[in-house]
C-alpha cells in the first residue's frame, strides 16, 4: 500500500512469509512494528547461505557462508537500517546520522533517500573505502570527513544527536540490532537449528549482540566465535584501543559501542572473540575469492580467517559470516591479490603470445 502524501508503504496487515518480502515483512511476528507503521524497504534480508566445499574440506566439517553482501546496499547494514529508518519516519523525524567506517554510512545513506529524508555521515578522513564513498555521495548524504579516527567520529555524533532533534543510526540504536538478528532467524530456518558455531567479524560488535539475540529468542544456542583484526582488537586484550590499525578498514574500531553485549554473546555461547592478524585475514580473503569463487570485503573475511587458524573445534555445521560485498572496496582488493594485468598492442601474434604464453 503507497500512501501518496509521503511516497512511503506501510507494513502490512496480513502476515507475510517467504523470501521475496521485505525483511519487517517477513519476521514482523518478531519485530517492533505493526501493521499501518511506515515501512522504508530496499527488500534486503534472505541472504544466500552458500556451502564451501574448500572451507569444508580443509577444516572437516561443514562450512557455510551467510552472503550479506547481497543485501540492497551491499552489507548486512542495510537489516538495521530498514527498522531504524522505519522506525525513525514513524517517530516523524527528518534527518539520520551515523559515524561509519563505511558501510553503515552507505546503507543510511540509501534509506534516508528511499525515505525522503535528510542524511548526515561522519567517516575518518581518506580512511574509508572507495565503494562505500561512492554509494554515500550518490544517495545525497552530507558526508564529513573527520581528522580522526572512528571511535571519536562516534563520540561526537552521540553528543550531537543528544542536542539536536536527528536520529542516530549506529548500532547503539536498539532497532539496528532488531533489525539484524533477522540473520539469525534466517540461518536457523535453513539449517533447522543444527548450527553449532558461528564465525563473524567485530567491530563495533552490534552484530554479534544482535545474532546473539536472534538465537535466544528461538531457544538456540550456537558457539559466537568473534574475530578482531589484530590491530584491533580492544575485546581480546581488554582494554580500548587508541590507534587501531587493520588492512580491514570496516572493522577498524578501538573502542566498540557494544563492548559488554559482545562479551556477554561470547561467554553465554562458550564462544570466544578472538584475533587474526592482516595477513591471515588477506590470505582468507584471497582464498574465498580464488578457491570459492566468493569476493567479500576484507573485514568479512576475518570470520573464514579466525576459522581456518582455529579449525572446526568439534563442530560439524559452521557458518562464517561474509558481511560485505568484494566490490565495496577495490583499492584493497587491486593492492593484495596474486593476479596481474598484461599488457598488449592490437597484434595477433602479441595477443597469442599474451593468452598462451608462460604467465
Ligand atoms: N564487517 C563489515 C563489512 C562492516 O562494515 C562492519 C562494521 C563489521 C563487519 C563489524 O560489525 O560493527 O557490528 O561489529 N561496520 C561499521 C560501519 C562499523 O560503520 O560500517 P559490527
Amino acid at each position: 500500500m503507497t500512501s501518496p502524501a509521503t511516497r512511503l508503504l506501510t507494513v502490512e496487515g496480513t502476515a507475510r512469509t517467504g523470501t521475496h518480502v521485505p525483511l519487517i515483512e517477513r519476521y514482523r511476528e518478531r519485530l517492533p512494528f505493526e501493521p499501518g507503521d511506515p515501512l522504508v524497504t530496499l527488500q534486503e534480508g534472505s541472504t544466500p547461505l552458500l556451502r564451501a566445499p574448500i572451507l569444508s574440506e580443509l577444516v572437516g566439517a561443514h562450512v557455510r557462508l551467510k552472503l550479506e553482501g547481497a543485501n540492497p546496499t551491499g552489507s548486512f547494514k542495510d537489516r538495521g537500517m530498514t527498522c531504524a529508518v522505519s522506525a525513525a519516519v514513524r517517530e516523524g523525524a527528518k534527518a539520520v546520522i551515523c559515524a561509519s567506517t563505511g558501510n553503515t554510512a552507505a546503507s543510511a545513506a540509501a534509506y534516508a533517500a528511499r525515505a525522503g529524508i535528510t542524511c548526515a555521515v561522519i567517516v575518518p578522513e581518506g580512511r574509508i573505502a572507495q565503494g562505500k564513498m561512492a554509494q554515500t555521495l550518490v544517495h545525497g548524504a552530507r558526508v564529513i570527513a573527520l581528522r580522526g579516527n572512528f571511535d571519536q567520529a562516534l563520540v561526537l555524533v552521540r553528543e550531537l544527536t543528544a542536542s539536536h532533534p536527528i536520529v542516530l543510526v549506529n548500532s547503539v540504536n536498539e532497532f539496528r540490532v532488531e533489525g539484524q538478528k533477522t540473520a539469525a532467524f534466517e540461518i536457523h530456518e535453513a539449517l533447522e537449528g543444527s548450527l553449532e558455531t558461528l564465525c563473524i567479524p567485530v567491530g563495533n560488535a552490534g552484530n554479534i549482540t544482535s545474532y546473539w539475540r536472534g538465537f535466544r529468542e528461538l531457544g538456540s544456542a550456537p558457539r559466537m566465535l568473534g574475530y578482531q583484526a589484530e590491530g584491533a582488537a580492544p575485546l581480546v586484550e581488554g582494554r580500548p584501543v587508541e590507534h587501531p590499525e587493520t588492512v580491514a578498514s570496516a572493522i577498524r574500531i578501538g573502542n566498540p559501542v557494544r563492548w559488554e553485549d559482545a562479551m556477554a554473546a561470547a561467554r553465554d555461547s562458550r564462544g570466544a572473540i578472538r584475533a587474526v592478524s592482516d595477513s591471515e585475514i588477506l590470505a582468507a580473503f584471497r582464498l574465498l575469492a580464488s578457491k570459492e569463487g566468493m569476493f567479500c570485503e576484507p573485514a568479512s573475511a576475518a570470520s573464514v580467517a579466525g576459522l581456518l587458524k582455529y579449525g572446526a573445534e568439534g563442530a560439524e555445521q559452521i557458518v562464517c559470516v561474509l558481511t560485505g560485498r568484494g566490490l565495496k572496496d577495490p583499492e584493497t582488493a587491486i593492492a593484495y591479490n596474486d593476479g596481474r594485468v598484461i599488457p598488449c598492442e592490437p597484434d595477433f601474434g602479441q595477443i597469442e603470445e599474451a593468452v598462451l604464453g608462460d604467465p
